[in-house]
């Protein structure tokens, strides 16, 4: 049974298509690479015994796609990773960002309903939420307006589901929020690859403790949080690709409750960024060089889900301990600094 995976060459994706694989799902990519490289089907192929099939091409551009659907007439389910993704620069370019998440996003969309595949698994995100007024977040939880070009994205994106969904009875959407990704696959053969300085904590921190930065910043440590710093859902990358096997199977058995479903996708537990710091000091026997600085512009203060849906309505659960995702990143860090 074949699964098409947009952005399947990037970072949760590439890690979806392993799970997907070794369930026993036939898998083909869709990525421009703009932000992910063709070595990554080694990876894939070292873990799984089997190189997924790829093609590279843009999915903001609709005739491809429209193409790529019609010559693939036994596709029977899409996990939409493709988008971009970085919050600080979407604010800088908000026309790139509209244009490439929406367009791409409505492109997939057009091409299912022409051809008739029906069930998309799309990626949303926490981001959804902003800071809200109770924690844990259920689904329930008003979404907020976004701060940034990129969360607005994924609000639209989740708007364009349900209006679709109301009027195209045949096709089964699911949205899966996910709280903060983290992890690398535990043979070390894929991961996160960070493009130029990164935004995000963990690898920034991993670069730190490689000497390719010299100190990281804590931003903050004046929150209403129990250490100062702010609090995060974060989830093993692992766990959650496999939250995405689950979905798709929910789909193709027809088990959806309703055919456009959201989920939280999360460990159900905050951690600050001081406690992630120290249990990666425990998990690797690394000293992280790290000096409290001043808050950075646009975080929220404390974000951790609510994950009782997906346990009970997909039987999912987050199960890798936090040690265990640090120990995975630092060694997916020391096989990156070998190349
Ligand atoms: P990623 O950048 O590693 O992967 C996205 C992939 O999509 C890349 O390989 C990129 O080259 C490709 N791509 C982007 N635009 C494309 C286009 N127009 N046509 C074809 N390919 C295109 O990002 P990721 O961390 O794996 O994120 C995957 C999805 O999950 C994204 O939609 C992201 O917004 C969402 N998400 C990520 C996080 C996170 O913290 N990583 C959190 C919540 C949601
Ligand atoms: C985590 C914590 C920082 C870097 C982003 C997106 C969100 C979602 C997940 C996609 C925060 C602190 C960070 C550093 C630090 N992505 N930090 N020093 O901001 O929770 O969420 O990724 O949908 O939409 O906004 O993740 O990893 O950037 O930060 O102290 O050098 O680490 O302040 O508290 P964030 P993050």
């Amino acid at each position: 049974m074949k699964i098409f995976v947009t952005g399947g060459t990037g970072y949760i994706g590439s890690h979806t298509v392993v799970e997907l694989q070794q369930s026993g799902f036939e898998v083909v990519i869709v990525d421009n690479l703009c932000n992910s490289n063709i070595q990554v089907l080694d990876g894939i192929e070292k873990i799984t015994g089997i190189r997924p099939e790829f093609e590279q091409f843009d999915l903001t551009d609709a005739e491809a796609t429209r193409d790529f659907f019609a010559r693939h007439k036994d596709i029977r389910a899409v996990i939409h990773f493709a988008a971009l993704k970085a919050v600080g620069e979407s604010v800088e370019k908000p026309l790139e960002y509209y244009r490439n998440n929406l367009n791409s996003m409505m492109n997939v969309l057009a091409s299912m309903r022409e051809f008739g595949v029906k069930n998309l698994v799309f990626s949303s995100s926490c981001t959804v939420y902003g800071q809200a007024d109770v924690l844990p977040v259920t689904e329930q939880t008003p979404r907020k307006q976004a701060e940034s070009p990129y969360g607005n994205t994924k609000a639209m994106c989740e708007d364009i589901m349900r209006d679709l969904a109301k009027v195209e009875k045949e096709m089964n959407l699911i949205a899966l929020r996910y709280f903060n990704p983290i992890g690398a696959h535990p043979s070390a053969n894929i991961g996160e690859l960070p493009n130029g300085v990164p935004n995000n904590l963990i690898p920034y921190l991993t670069q730190t403790v490689a000497g390719i930065r010299e100190q990281l910043s804590v931003f903050g440590d004046d929150y209403n949080t129990p250490d100062g710093t702010p609090v995060r859902d974060y989830i093993d990358v692992v766990d959650l690709a496999k939250a995405h096997v689950i979905a798709i199977r929910r789909l193709i058995e027809g088990k959806n409750k309703a055919n456009y479903e959201y989920f939280n996708i999360g460990t159900g537990k905050g951690v600050s960024v001081l406690e992630l710091i120290h249990t990666f000091e425990k998990a690797t026997g690394k000293k992280v060089n790290y000096k409290i600085t001043g808050r950075r512009a646009g975080d929220i203060e404390k974000v951790w889900a609510d994950t009782s849906l997906a346990n009970q309505e997909l039987g999912w659960k987050a199960q890798i301990p936090l040690v265990e995702t640090l120990t995975n990143t630092w060694r997916w860090q020391e096989k990156l600094d070998r190349k």
